[in-house]
């Protein structure tokens, strides 16, 4: 089966067709970073917008590179929920509307569920069951995955997610937006050990994640240091080596609590290099095998979508013809597969 899969949950447009039999055959993405970013920030109405104006010529192109006619599409995959409510309804409406025009079924996908499964796209992919570290923009969590649709929260941030907490704490350093991978690009050439930043809450026994210490304690040191390029980069690498060391500590935890010999790792700040280093060093000293996306999968992308939608589809669910998004959704409240 040829899936069609959308994601428009943010600031990405991102279009994928996947083959239940061939795996991967096209992918492609529109990122609206630099429509946001004299903003400094996601507007959720230009985004909708341009969602509007992006998607079915990227649909097009994903056709032409995979060399296909619509009428191979045998399921639509869209992202429903959960993300900016107009952002999410383009792709919903036009990924109901494309599966109600070529008589296919659609079906509707969390967005976290998509970034959860795309290890599984590259080759060597994780066995179930295993823990994921779901680290994005909008979302920190660590997640007990038996299967496909089976997920217990283990873990979740109490304020900011790892990825805000980089923007953030970038933005405030005036490194711009989205200021995570430039906070890490600096980082590369700062002296972690020049500050001391805490492990928020690993003095404590629990799972769960606070990271707007992190950015308090990052504001004062910066305020009240000489300001320069290399203490700037010397803050950055300091604060990016607490994110890491505390995502790395819970991830321990997380592991022992639940014995799993696999950790997954997703999510746009998977894509930091210091925290795969960080975390594959970790597996071979404890014996986890550890599994990422590639880096272009770490972040929003259409082809994340389509494979989850594709499990879904294959095993005979798909959405009832209502156009529904959901701002909110608990991913402990998806259908498991085979249930
Ligand atoms: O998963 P994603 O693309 O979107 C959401 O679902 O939120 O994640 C985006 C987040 C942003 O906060 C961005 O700054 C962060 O991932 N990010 C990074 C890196 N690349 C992306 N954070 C740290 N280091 C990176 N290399
Ligand atoms: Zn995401």
């Amino acid at each position: 089966m040829i899936v069609l899969g959308i994601e428009t949950s943010c600031d990405e447009t991102g279009v994928a067709l996947y083959d239940s039999d061939a795996g991967l055959l096209a992918h492609t993405l529109f990122s609206q970073v630099e429509i946001h970013a004299e903003y400094g920030g996601v507007v959720p109405e230009i985004a909708s917008r341009d969602h509007v104006r992006k998607l079915l010529p990227l649909i097009n192109q994903c056709l032409e590179v995979a060399k296909l006619d619509r009428s191979d599409i045998g399921g639509v995959a869209y992202t429903a929920g959960p993300g900016l409510i107009g952002a999410l309804l383009v792709g919903t409406a036009t990924g109901r509307s494309i599966a109600l025009a070529l008589g296919c079924p659609a079906v509707a996908v969390h967005h976290m569920e998509g970034h959860l499964l795309a290890p599984m796209l590259e080759e060597n992919p994780p066995e179930f069951p295993f823990v994921a570290l779901l680290v994005s923009g909008g979302h920190t969590m660590l997640v007990e995955v038996r299967r496909i649709g089976s997920y217990r929260i283990l873990g979740e941030t109490l304020d900011d997610a790892a990825g805000e907490a980089f923007d953030k704490t970038a933005k405030l350093l005036g490194l711009g937006y989205p200021g995570g991978p430039a906070l890490a690009r600096l980082a590369e050439h700062g002296d972690a050990n020049r500050f001391r930043f805490p492990r928020p809450m690993t003095d404590r026994p629990g799972l769960d994640f606070s990271f707007s210490g992190l950015k308090t304690h990052t504001r004062n040191l910066w305020l009240n240091g000489d300001q320069t390029e290399s203490t700037c980069a010397d803050i950055s690498a300091g604060f990016q080596q607490a994110v890491v060391d505390t995502l790395a500590i819970k991830c321990r935890r997380a592991m022992q609590h639940t014995r799993a010999q696999q950790l997954v790792v997703a999510g746009g700040v998977g894509a930091n290099l210091a925290l795969r280093q960080g975390l594959l060093r970790a597996g071979k000293k404890y014996g986890w095998k550890v599994s990422y996306p590639r880096l272009e999968f770490c972040t929003d992308n259409g082809a994340m979508i389509a494979f989850a939608g594709c499990q879904r589809l294959l095993a005979g669910q798909h959405a009832d013809t209502s156009l529904q998004a959901f701002a909110r959704w608990p991913l402990d409240q998806l259908t498991p597969l085979g249930a």
